[in-house]
């Protein structure tokens, strides 16, 4: 058993970052005889080890340790992207117990009507580094737009257009995929929408600034990280291992 060395931990801390309780009901469980590491009944739940080489088993199930949490969520409209909110349901209310108790947040925000990929996870240095604003990390939105929209937007997203407040954005890549007649002659286009930057609301202002309203909006991908498509709209699950290189994270342990 490991008895120092940088990722070495109390075996309580490692047990209760799990969610196999508090450190006094971690106690009980240790004279009870429940925690076994490489093969040895551990009394003192402060013992040292380390969570990614030592075998620890609880109750007869061996443990899988990991600090972080990744996970790609399909949210749906109604929830709002936040840890908490006084008056709706926010997206952690869509996560399970075995998940929360790694405590993730969502990687930006999404519109409460707005649907599509949001990654939660609680590494704060991944968040930062696709969130910082020098990044540009690009995000492709697919949209259903109330006009035409036309090739004049599209060279106007091109040049970056003017929000509401002034700011001039950075240039978009606006493809348009087809025009629909609504039964009341009311023109609607379905695009996409790929942006290099994060400011409220951006998708909806580039928008009004050509004078069109945006009614649905999903977003698809986010810098390499793409929606998967068989994720039911308001479920989650945890990124594969390719999905953690595309990020920059090769590897859990
Ligand atoms: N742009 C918007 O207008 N809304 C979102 O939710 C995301 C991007």
């Amino acid at each position: 058993m490991s008895t120092g060395g940088r990722r070495t931990q109390r075996l309580d801390k490692v047990l209760s970052n799990l969610g196999f309780g508090s450190r006094a009901e971690l106690k009980k469980k240790a004279k009870q005889g429940s925690i076994v590491v490489n093969g040895m009944v551990i009394k003192d739940p402060g013992k040292h080890v380390d969570p990614y080489k030592d075998i620890i088993e609880f109750d007869g199930e061996t443990i899988q340790y990991r600090e972080y949490v990744y996970l790609m969520l399909h949210k749906p409209p109604g929830v709002i992207s936040a840890t908490e909110d006084l008056r709706d349901r926010t997206v952690l209310d869509l996560l399970d117990a075995e998940h929360l108790v790694f405590e993730p947040f969502p990687v930006g925000r999404l519109d409460k009507d707005t649907e599509g990929l949001l990654l939660l996870t609680n590494d704060g240095k991944l968040a930062h580094e696709l969130l910082s604003p020098r990044k540009h990390i690009p995000k492709t939105y697919e949209a259903i737009v109330e006009g035409r929209v036309s090739e004049d937007d599209v060279r106007s997203f091109a040049e970056g257009v003017t929000l509401d407040d002034g700011y001039h954005t950075l240039p978009g890549e606006l493809v348009i995929h087809s025009d629909e007649e609504q039964g009341d002659g009311l023109v609607c286009s379905r695009i996409s929408l790929t942006i290099h930057e994060g400011k409220f609301h951006q998708v909806k202002r580039m928008f009004e600034a050509v004078g069109k309203k945006v009614v649905y909006l999903k977003r698809v991908s986010m810098g390499e990280l793409r929606l998967d498509e068989n994720l039911e709209i308001g479920t989650y699950r945890e990124l594969t291992e390719d999905e953690l290189a595309l990020i920059g994270r090769p590897s859990l342990v």
